[in-house]
């Protein structure tokens, strides 16, 4: 799997960050022996049979959230569990939840946008226009 970063190897960047059995672990700390017989899910997994992008991905290019890319798999893959919770997040959950990943390049907020936008597209709702306070 190429998606998977080994960014710090010491679980602070989340470049490494893969969903196993539904929960985002950064790999890097996490035991092989562990993870036997767990369904374990990498960026590769999102995309359609003919390579389509999902929807977190197609956002991360509207939203211009990738740079050089290499903490994008990390930080789409924390982004996909926190979709498939279903949950409505304020803006400052959304930055706590996001907050084990380090990025050198984008400054966040595109970041932010991007799965506030899914988040709100998913649960079928307009994306507010005003940035919260
Ligand atoms: S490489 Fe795993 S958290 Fe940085
Ligand atoms: S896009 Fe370069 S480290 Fe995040």
């Amino acid at each position: 799997m190429t998606s998977v970063k080994k960014g710090c190897e010491v679980g602070e960047c989340g470049a490494c960050n893969v969903i196993i059995d539904g929960e985002c672990f950064n790999s890097c700390i996490y035991l092989a022996v562990w993870a036997e017989g767990k369904r374990i899910r990498t960026l590769e997994s999102l995309m359609g049979p003919n390579g389509e992008l999902s929807d977190i991905q197609q956002a991360f290019i509207e939203e211009t959230a990738v740079q050089c890319g290499f903490c994008t798999p990390g930080f789409i893959m924390t982004a996909v569990e926190i979709l498939e919770s279903g949950k409505l997040y304020t803006d400052a959950e959304l930055r706590k939840l996001l907050s084990g990943h380090l990025c050198r390049c984008t400054g966040y907020e595109n970041i932010l946008r991007a799965v506030k936008k899914t988040m709100y597209r998913r649960l079928g709702l307009p994306m507010p226009t005003e940035p919260e306070a």
